[in-house]
């Protein structure tokens, strides 16, 4: 081989790379990362080859041996990884050769980077769907105790940033266990439609050695072959579909991230953070910031930003294999790093905030927040359409405010003086905890409806 060509594919080369492409091309620097999967779909592969019949039993024991020697060296540091060989593929194989000489040639067998690539990748993916599957469950946990807690206590439920109506805090906490159910789902969905091995594919038209594909879907857990080559070294489906979820889930934890900014707040009170998820200000003494959630808030940009590129990688590539696709990885590495950090670090501040009771049933009852109550006694009470009894709330609203005094605070005169047949029954619904205790239609926010919710999560998550 002359002067510094390739010694993989170098065969056709009269000299190596110059180092820009080599800075270009390179991608060791980052899918390193994948030594363990690779390794695991290399020994499959050369099981595979020696029960087919198409290498020998003693070579494929010796690359058996030499690919966890390497695999033992990568993970105690001990691996010089080299630009100069490319990608994780070429150095293994590279040291495999080092190791063991010859029978390591044997191992590409029927196999090309590009199936090789592919296995590692979703290998690598459907860990990530695991692992946040995992976390996610954790966080579901924090936020059942949090509503267990508090399925009785009172907050302002508000639309537009506007009070609302009177909600408990162990609904608002349930509404984030919902939507993060969702999100294992998504990853639960994810992992199984991902859970088919590309290996055997090849370059990309399959390979006219006997091998046996279900046998290695099988080594690597996965539940069966891919069916088509082309598709199977052109796809990354698996890893769009990941970041998908990864994408929603980073969503809903910035919209807490959100409330808990404002939350914490000196004007809202609402939840103390705890110190572990504070920090203090260098020149403001009273200072205690919610970095972590405003940090929260904003590592979705990451996670969607790796989506939207990943997308437009794969976007009008004609098939199969192209280079471009070697940009998947980082995208994903950072944001399934984000993604674990995230809900490690949301699953520490849900479990250690406390909620300020007092602050959050004064701010329930402030704004008029049982006028929908009112409205809904009139209809019931003494028969109005809804529509005009809205009206006749409006009116009462605007009276109060006037005065300005809370609806439970207006005298039965007063009310009368609206509307005549109002009796002093209304200022049974008008307390904020009548409220919540009457919301009790399915889905509700009625306190025993959270008590039941919490039940069944708690049924679920174990
Ligand atoms: N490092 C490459 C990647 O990550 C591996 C596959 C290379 N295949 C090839 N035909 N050059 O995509």
């Amino acid at each position: 081989m002359s002067s510094g060509a390739n010694a993989m594919w170098g065969g056709r080369f009269g000299r190596g790379p110059e180092a820009i492409m080599e800075a270009i091309n390179a991608s060791i620097g980052f899918d390193k990362r994948l030594a363990p999967q690779d390794i695991a779909g290399s020994r499959a592969h050369a099981a595979m080859l020696a029960t087919c019949g198409i290498i020998t039993k003693s070579d494929a024991e010796a690359i058996d041996t030499g690919l966890q020697q390497v695999l033992a060296e990568i993970e105690a540091g001990e691996f010089a990884f080299s630009a100069a060989l490319e990608d994780i593929h070429m150095n293994v194989e590279n040291r495999l050769r080092e190791i063991i000489g010859t029978p390591a040639g044997r191992l590409h067998t029927a196999r090309s980077r590009n199936d090789q690539v592919a296995v590692d990748f979703r290998l690598w993916v459907r860990e990530q769907c695991d692992t946040a599957i995992a976390a996610i469950t954790a966080l579901m946990q924090a936020f059942v105790a949090q509503a267990e807690a508090g399925a009785d206590w009172v907050m302002p439920g508000f639309t537009h940033l506007q009070t609302a109506q009177p909600v408990t805090w162990g609904h608002h906490m349930l509404a984030y266990v919902e939507m993060l159910a969702r999100d294992r789902g998504r990853f639960m969905d994810a992992r199984a439609r991902m859970n088919e091995c590309p290996l055997g594919a090849a370059a990309l038209a399959g390979t006219s050695f006997a091998i046996d594909r279900h046998m290695t879907a099988a080594a690597l857990g996965f539940d069966r072959p891919t069916a088509n080559s082309l598709d199977s070294v052109s796809d990354r489906d698996f890893a769009l579909e990941y970041l998908a979820a990864a994408s929603i889930c980073a969503l809903h934890l910035s919209r807490f991230a959100e409330e808990l900014v404002i939350w914490s707040s000196a004007q809202f009170r609402f939840v103390r953070l705890s110190d572990g998820f504070s920090t203090g200000s260098s020149i403001m003494p009273q200072k205690r910031n919610p970095d972590a959630a405003e940090l929260l808030r904003a590592k979705i940009g990451r996670i969607l930003g790796a989506n939207i590129a990943l997308m437009t990688v794969m976007k009008g590539l004609a098939l199969t294999y192209s280079k471009d696709m070697q940009e998947d990885k980082e995208q994903v590495f950072d944001a399934a790093d984000t993604l674990v950090l995230s809900l490690e670090v949301m699953a520490g501040m849900v479990r250690d905030m406390t909620a300020n009771r007092d602050a959050l049933e004064a701010a329930a009852s402030s704004g008029f927040s049982t006028a929908t109550d009112l409205a809904d006694w009139l209809v019931r009470a003494l028969g109005l359409p809804f529509r005009e009894a809205h009206h006749v709330t409006g009116a009462l609203v605007k009276m109060a405010e006037d005065q300005g005094c809370d609806l439970p605070d207006l005298t039965l005169a007063q009310m009368q003086s609206v509307h005549h047949d109002i009796t002093d029954a209304v200022f049974g619904v008008l307390g904020v905890y009548n409220s919540v205790a009457s919301r009790t239609s399915h889905g509700g926010t009625a306190p025993d409806n959270v008590r039941a919710q919490v039940a069944r999560w708690k049924e679920e998550l174990g």
